[in-house]
């Protein structure tokens, strides 16, 4: 049976979602909090690049797939109203989707906006009908799927044809120097503020492990064309350390 990765390790694929789980109940309480420490704020300027390039419009129906706290789905929510605001038009729907009822709870707990919608299900198996969605938004999540493919075609079965596939990843800085420092402030200081924080170590530590094993920029595009996507590209941020992979629905 092919294996799964959990961080550095390989597991039984139906070990996987449970692992995987079990790291993010741990650290619900303290994502956003961890999320600001561990990037130095960067990761909203990364969020905000992704909102700015899809563009939300009114009426449009819009899913945050591993949505955790719903962060992306806020954004959306609001950029879609100041739309609407300027030249009419229905309101946006935006869909929260995270498998982790913990995070979904932790999301609600913050408020949202009034476009939005939580709900819990699997990126594998989405609760979706076909075609149902003008954008795909996944954040900092496919790297925790089990099947990664799976989630890509999934994503394309319920995208309308013309909807936009939007992934921000973690990915692989793009020279040799950037890399060096990158993993020597990863291995070292990730996993230290994970355990002063968070008081959880081991999930900052699958965190770094899991960035490692996720395929790089151009495998990953080859994937995304794989599942039926066409013109699938990306971009990086801040030198390979994240990166914005799109396709679209045709
Ligand atoms: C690092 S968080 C990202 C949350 C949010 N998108 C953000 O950018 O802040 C990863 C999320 O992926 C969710 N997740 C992992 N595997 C999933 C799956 N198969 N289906 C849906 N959500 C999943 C986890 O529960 C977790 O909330």
């Amino acid at each position: 049976m092919p294996e799964a990765t959990f961080g550095f390790r390989d597991v039984d694929p139906a070990e996987k979602p449970r692992l995987v789980r079990g790291v993010f109940d741990s650290v619900a309480s303290r994502y956003d909090l961890m999320n600001d420490l561990m990037s130095a704020g960067v990761h909203r300027l990364w969020k905000d690049a992704v909102a700015a390039r899809l563009n939300p419009q009114p009426g449009e129906v819009i899913l945050d797939i591993a949505g955790g706290t719903g962060d992306m789905a806020r954004r959306f929510s609001k950029m879609a109203r100041a739309a609407q605001q300027r030249r009419g038009g229905e309101d946006a729907k935006v869909f929260v989707l995270d498998y982790n009822a913990e995070m979904i709870a932790a999301g609600r707990a913050k408020g949202g906006e009034p476009e939005m919608a939580w709900g819990v299900g699997d990126a594998q198996r989405l609760p979706l009908p076909d075609a149902c969605a003008d954008a795909y938004v996944i954040s900092f999540g496919i790297r925790n799927v089990t099947d990664v493919q799976a989630a890509l075609v999934e994503a394309r079965r319920v995208l309308k044809p013309g909807g936009r596939f939007l992934c921000l990843e973690f990915s692989h800085p793009a020279t040799e120097l950037l890399r060096k420092a990158y993993d020597a402030y990863s291995f070292k200081v990730i996993p230290a503020i994970g355990e002063l924080v968070a008081k959880d170590r081991a999930s900052y530590q699958y965190l770094v492990e899991s960035i490692r094993r996720f395929p790089d920029q151009k495998t990953f595009v080859g994937m995304i064309t794989k599942a039926g996507f066409a013109r699938a590209s990306y971009t990086n941020f801040t030198g390979g350390v994240a990166a914005l992979h799109q396709g679209w629905a045709i």
